[in-house]
């Protein structure tokens, strides 16, 4: 097993112990960009899955974090369960999931959330509320026969890790760091001091 694999195997096997902590989003994630001007941002998105070695989650093409990603391909995805007494950090570069996957993972969607999906203009200023709830009402209505295409917009993003850090809490602030790190096509792994 390569040390890519290995660490996703940790990371996979992490999120499962994590999914049995009662959490309502174990698959939480802070997921950080930087825009064109080098300001970060930061926001909580839900992992999807781990797919050919890539972290998978879906959101708004129009969105600020899209803006983006469309500029700069880096990000940074960060776990936290306090209840393993865990962090995980993984830096990768994102590229777009295929059309074919979106299409697969929209049908998985409620059917509320792909309504939402079109009712909401991510990120856009909002004037006000009554207007989002009646462009819900009104995509519900145009597609009460159930059959909700996904919009173009919407679609998934695949994170391809070079960097993968697992930290554990330890005694007397002791934690441990163990770092995965991709350099000129080698992974390497090492301790950091925490
Ligand atoms: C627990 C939780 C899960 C979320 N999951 C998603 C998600 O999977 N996709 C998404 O687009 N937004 C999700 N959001 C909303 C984002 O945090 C964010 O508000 C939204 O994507 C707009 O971000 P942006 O303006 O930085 O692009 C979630 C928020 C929370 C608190």
């Amino acid at each position: 097993m390569s040390l890519l694999q290995t660490a996703l195997q940790r990371f996979n096997d992490l999120l499962a112990q994590a999914q049995q902590c009662g959490l309502d989003y174990p698959n939480a994630m802070s997921v950080a960009t930087v825009n064109a001007q080098g300001q970060p941002s930061v926001r909580t998105l839900l992992l999807k899955g781990v797919e050919n070695q890539a972290l998978v989650f879906y959101t708004n093409k129009h969105s600020r974090k899209s803006d983006d990603l469309a500029q700069n391909q880096q990000v940074a995805l960060l776990f936290y369960w306090q209840c393993l007494h865990q962090q995980v950090l993984i830096e990768g570069r994102v590229t777009d999931v295929s059309e074919a996957e979106a299409d697969a993972y929209w049908q998985t969607r409620p059917l509320p959330s792909r309504i939402g999906a079109w009712a909401s203009q991510q990120s856009q200023t909002l004037a006000h509320r009554a207007d989002l709830e009646q462009r819900y009402a009104d995509y519900a209505a145009q597609f009460a026969d159930g059959l909700v295409p996904r919009p173009p917009h919407w679609s998934g993003y695949q994170v391809m890790p070079h960097r993968i850090e697992f930290w554990t809490e330890g005694e007397f602030r002791l934690h441990h760091r163990e770092c995965y790190e991709l350099n000129h096509g080698v992974w390497t792994l090492r301790l950091l001091n925490p």
